[in-house]
């Protein structure tokens, strides 16, 4: 749709300037101030396609927000949309891959329909490299914008739709708190809420302190209200985003407010689950697993990414724990919350790493008990620090990793399952499972999967179930009362 030259929008990203962190307060910006052209997506429909985190799927939610207020509706076919945005993921090679070879995908629908607009955000973008290949090789795509920048979606389209030029815009800067973003959830029952954006911890593989910016946290009342909404809704469950909860609230200067504060006020609140991701290790203390100990509505499921079980490697990764203090933690939690599930992240093949320091991880996980992990080779990524790192292990060495410190990681999905044979659990009800519709599929305290027979009244409830059988991946129960 759009011409080649671009807009009064080119900006593109820097990864030097991206690594920068000043002192500079946090602003906190009220997208009312940036909306000024409703009407401009009458007659128009969208598609936008979700790759990566949690993160990304709350600013799908976002945008699609934006776009239901300009006019725009939601298509249900891809080829039909007057307007498709990939929302990108930028932590691993092989998703940004994907990414590309969608774009080019698309290419041809931009043929059939050449007022097609074809749009860009997400991670990616923050990443001088990749808006260099959009420039040269992607001439078909008319917006590019990054995380810091949606709310400023309404100008772009306008922009593309009315002068029919191209948008380019990426800051690199620290970023900012947008608040009063319109959202279209996508389930109405779960919640996701941003407690926070952006990531100061620099672990010298990450590319998210760069794609996301500085660590910044969202007030305490406007995180509330929010939850407070969302239980008038009906809401069963709140997921509190970050990606580093623990540390939720040390920006925030005059104000002595942090994670346990939040935990403690959500504790009282009406609403029946709440969980929260991601942990880190290094700020999470034994206060806070005592917090979750109450229960109530807090969760006994804990996501506690640990990288490594090798002192060497986490040093080198800038985790800044050791394996004991990651161990001393999980302690904590099995007395504290006997009933607790705790899954885990791990990087096989992080350079240099010797099969010694393998083993560490794979005890490390066996000493854990972790029902459940996201298991990654490591994957360069250009600016960081371990990009530069000297790499002697071989890829083949490095995909026998994986599959070893998968075995038993399946173990402990298993067991993690088994233990719960024969009791009664509560499920909140997703809906149909996918390949039957009289079977009901949901979720347990622990985030356990469970499929059961029932009807479709009990959908977005939260059911008592006895488990009569335990699979690797899902447990089999019977709904009861
Ligand atoms: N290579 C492989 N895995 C990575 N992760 C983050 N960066 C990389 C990388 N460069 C993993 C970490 C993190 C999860 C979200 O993705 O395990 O916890
Ligand atoms: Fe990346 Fe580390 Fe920040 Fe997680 S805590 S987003 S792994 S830099």
């Amino acid at each position: 749709m759009a011409k080649n030259d671009y807009s009064k929008y080119f900006t593109k990203p820097s990864i030097r300037d991206a690594r920068k962190r000043k002192s500079k307060d946090t602003e906190i910006l009220d997208f009312n101030n940036y909306f000024n052209v409703k009407g401009l997506g009458k007659n128009r429909t969208f598609k936008i396609e979700t790759y990566g985190c949690q993160a990304n799927e709350a600013d799908t939610e976002k945008i699609k927000g934006i776009l239901t207020e300009l006019g725009f509706s939601e298509s249900a076919i891809l080829e039909e949309a007057d307007l498709i945005l990939l929302n990108t993921c930028a932590i691993r090679e092989n998703a940004e891959n994907r990414v590309f070879g969608e774009l080019g995908r698309l290419k041809q629908y931009k043929r059939n329909n050449p007022d097609l607009i074809l749009g860009i955000c997400g991670c990616m973008p923050q990443e001088e490299k990749v808006v260099n290949r959009i420039l040269q090789k992607f001439p078909q795509v008319d917006i590019v914008f990054g995380t810091h920048n949606l709310f400023k979606l309404p100008e772009y389209l306008e922009t593309v739709i009315l002068s029919k030029e191209r948008v380019i815009e990426v800051f690199s800067e620290e970023g900012n708190i947008v608040e009063n973003m319109p959202r279209i959830r996508d389930n109405s029952k779960k919640a996701w809420v941003n407690i926070m954006y952006g990531c100061d911890e620099f672990c010298t593989y990450c590319i998210v302190p760069y794609t996301r910016g500085k660590e910044r946290s969202r007030l305490p009342e406007h995180i509330l209200k929010e939850v407070q909404e969302l239980i008038k809704e009906g809401y069963q469950e709140v997921t509190l985003l970050g990606q580093n909860v623990n540390s939720y609230g040390n920006d925030l200067k005059n104000l002595d407010y942090r994670f346990k504060d939040l935990l403690n006020d959500l504790y009282e609140m009406d609403i029946p689950r709440v969980r929260f991701t991601t942990s880190h290790p290094k700020d999470f203390d034994e206060e806070t697993v005592k917090i979750i100990a109450k229960g109530g509505n807090l969760m006994p499921y804990i996501h506690l990414p640990v990288q490594s079980g090798s002192n060497v490697i986490l040093k080198r990764m800038n985790r800044k724990y050791t394996k004991e203090q990651y161990i001393q933690l999980v302690d904590w939690i099995y007395e504290y919350i006997p009933s607790a599930s705790i899954t885990t992240d791990i990087i096989v093949g992080f350079p240099g790493e010797t099969r010694e320091q393998f083993e560490e991880t794979l005890d490390l996980v066996r000493k854990c008990e972790y029902e459940g992990a996201y298991t990654f080779v490591y994957s360069p990524r250009e600016g960081t620090p371990a990009a530069t790192y000297e790499d002697n292990v071989s890829m083949e060495e490095k995909k026998q990793r994986l599959y070893e410190l998968n075995e038993l990681i399946n173990d402990g999905y298993l067991k993690g399952t088994k233990r719960f044979e024969g009791k009664t659990v509560k499920v909140l009800v997703d809906g149909f499972s996918k390949n039957n519709d009289e079977i009901l599929a949901g979720y347990t305290e622990n985030n356990k999967l469970v499929n059961f027979t029932g009807d479709s009244s009990l959908i977005g409830k939260i059911v008592t179930v006895k488990v009569v059988e335990s699979k690797t991946w899902f447990m089999l129960g019977e709904q009861i009362d």
